[in-house]
């Protein structure tokens, strides 16, 4: 692919330590609320194939990074590439439709329907198949034929007939990222996804995760350092709205800096 090569040879896009190549980037991202500055010269790279973790204390600047990346909120200074194109500008459903895609942003899950019948709704979106229905059987067929693939791919597929409301927290909020995954993302950003989940839980979602990070990149916003240190291929530390540290786990959790900020108290 051309298109792949040319990004390569753009600095910033070079991959570094064996990881893929970086398809969300930011530099100097900045991010002003009156005269309260909650992100500061924030640089990031978000590689394929990769789990990277955003982490840090409360009110650190977390979740207005993803807004910003997501568009939601626009920044006050600095740049914003998606593989390679700049978007720094560009409305946030632009941006989702390139691949950027937030969970729990575009996908809601509708209770009272079944999980079959959700994951579908949300293939709809993507393929245009609305428009299609009409068509008949075939399209249908092929819509449950790559719902049924999602939730395998989730391990919901005993679920499947069961109504949305009659799942437990954890199997809802796995449902959720069905149906995010359902809109094909290239990159993927989930804001504590494990947030509010039991033990066994938290193990299925980061098996997830682990495996939907083989073919797409994951940023994501996460508390629980366990999983950070078994499930993230790289750590990005921000406090009060600037990077402190970032590398893999081990450099970053040995880090002094990091580990006075932040894992001092928890995890001295
Ligand atoms: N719309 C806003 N207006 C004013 N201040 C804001 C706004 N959004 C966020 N902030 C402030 O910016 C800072 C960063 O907030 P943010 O929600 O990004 O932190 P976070 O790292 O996600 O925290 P948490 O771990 O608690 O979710 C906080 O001080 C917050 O009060
Ligand atoms: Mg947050």
């Amino acid at each position: 692919m051309a298109g792949v090569a040319e990004r390569i040879d753009r600095p910033g896009t070079v991959p570094a330590g064996g990881g893929g190549e970086v398809v969300l980037a930011c530099r100097g991202l900045r991010r002003d609320f009156g005269g309260f500055t909650a992100v500061k010269d924030v640089d990031l790279d978000v590689r394929h194939a990769e789990v990277h973790a955003l982490i840090g204390p409360n009110g650190a600047g977390k979740t207005t990074v993803f807004n910003l990346l997501t568009k939601f909120l626009a920044s006050t200074a600095g740049t914003i590439t998606l593989m390679g194109e700049d978007i720094t500008k560009t409305s946030p459903s632009k941006v989702a439709r390139m691949g950027l895609v937030r969970s729990f942003q575009i996908s809601a899950t509708f209770p009272h329907m079944t999980v079959l019948e959700n994951v579908r709704v949300a293939l709809q979106r993507p393929a245009g198949l609305a428009t299609q229905f009409w068509r008949g059987l075939s399209v249908l067929d092929r819509l449950d034929g790559r719902a049924m693939e999602l939730l395998r791919e989730v391990g919901l597929e005993d679920a499947r007939d069961l109504l949305a409301a009659d799942l437990s927290y954890g199997r809802k909020r796995v449902l959720e990222l069905a149906t995010t995954l359902a809109l094909d993302p290239k990159v993927l950003l989930l804001d504590e996804p494990m947030a509010g989940m039991g033990h066994e839980d938290v193990g299925t979602v980061a098996a997830i995760i682990r495996k939907v990070a083989e073919t797409r990149a994951v940023l994501m916003v996460e508390h629980n350092l366990k999983v950070v240190a078994d499930l993230c291929d790289r750590v990005t530390v921000l406090q009060r709205g600037e990077i402190l540290a970032a590398g893999d786990y081990a450099t970053v959790s040995t880090d002094e800096r990091v580990r006075t900020a932040y894992m001092g108290t928890d995890h001295g």
